[in-house]
């Protein structure tokens, strides 16, 4: 999703990005990645982008997005870290999927200058952004946050700070659905999501969206959902066995269907 939401940004403003992975040995390829996929939408990422390891060594920034692992005690230290690099009128924001805002909110100096903003697979080729509001959110956090929108050529939805906000939540049902049938063998993956495209006019089929969002990902979200919303969120036991065996869907080139070559975004 960082992958993403940089190029999006170098795609659609004048801002310098400023990239941070905790894992070095990524670096490179995101780099190749991040110019091949600007340059394939017309736009030069040359002298406009850097990669850091850490935030802490990252230039100050007018609008932070962070999207790190649905962890809540590695979000909470990552977002303590980066509220000390904003400009002074800068905005602080989570892509998280799932996690209350309010909680992330709480590992805060400033609260009021936080909120979701959550970006949707693949970036640069989604122009949805849903703008998740907690109580403590500034009026004029909130519309730094649209303005932010506007300026990356997206299109915005609010959603109160409940788990999973207006999208995962809905999202994921459908998708853990999807993977009880084929534990069930109603169908075949492809039958299934060419099911939801051909008769329900979805994009993207669920079994093909939980593969390119992540299986790990949609893991942690589902167990999310499950401990706040309840059982009707619980994880199939396909998906944890799919899991395990680290078929994690496009990441890593196998999850319902096979990927060729597995993408860094
Ligand atoms: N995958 C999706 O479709 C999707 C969509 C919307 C929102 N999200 C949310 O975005 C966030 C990230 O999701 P993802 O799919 O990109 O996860 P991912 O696991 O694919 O990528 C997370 C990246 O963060 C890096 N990282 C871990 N700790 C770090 C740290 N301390 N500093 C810098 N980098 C660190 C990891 O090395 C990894 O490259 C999650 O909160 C997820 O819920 C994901």
């Amino acid at each position: 999703m960082g992958s993403g939401i940089a190029t999006a940004t170098l795609v659609n403003t004048t801002a310098h990005v400023a990239l941070v992975e905790a894992t070095k040995d990524m670096h490179e390829p995101l780099a190749v990645l991040i110019s091949e996929e600007c340059e394939a939408r017309g736009a030069s990422a040359a002298g406009r982008f850097s990669i850091h390891s850490d935030v802490t060594e990252s230039p100050e920034a007018d609008l932070i997005i962070e999207a790190i692992p649905e962890i809540i005690e590695l979000k909470h230290r990552v977002l303590r870290a980066a509220e000390q690099r904003l400009t002074p009128t800068g905005i602080l924001t989570s892509n998280t999927s799932s996690l209350s805002i309010t909680h992330l909110a709480e590992a805060l100096e400033q609260p009021e200058r936080f909120l979701g903003m959550h970006f949707f697979q693949p970036v640069p080729d989604t122009v949805l952004t849903e703008l998740i509001l907690h109580p403590g959110a500034s009026g004029q956090t909130v519309e730094q946050a649209s303005a932010w929108v506007e300026r990356l050529g997206r299109e915005a939805i609010t959603a109160s700070d409940t788990p999973g906000f207006a999208t995962s939540r809905l999202g994921l049902a459908i998708g853990l659905e999807a993977i009880r049938m084929v534990e069930e063998g109603v169908a075949s993956p492809e039958d299934i999501d060419r099911g939801m495209q051909l008769g329900y006019q979805h994009a993207v089929g669920p079994l093909r969206m939980t593969d390119m969002v992540g299986l790990d990902v949609r893991l942690a979200i589902a167990e999310y959902l499950t401990a706040t919303l309840g059982p009707r969120f619980e994880p199939p036991a396909l998906m944890r066995q799919m899991v395990a065996e680290g078929k994690l869907g496009r990441k890593s080139g196998q999850g319902f269907f096979e990927w060729p070559a597995p993408a860094g975004r």
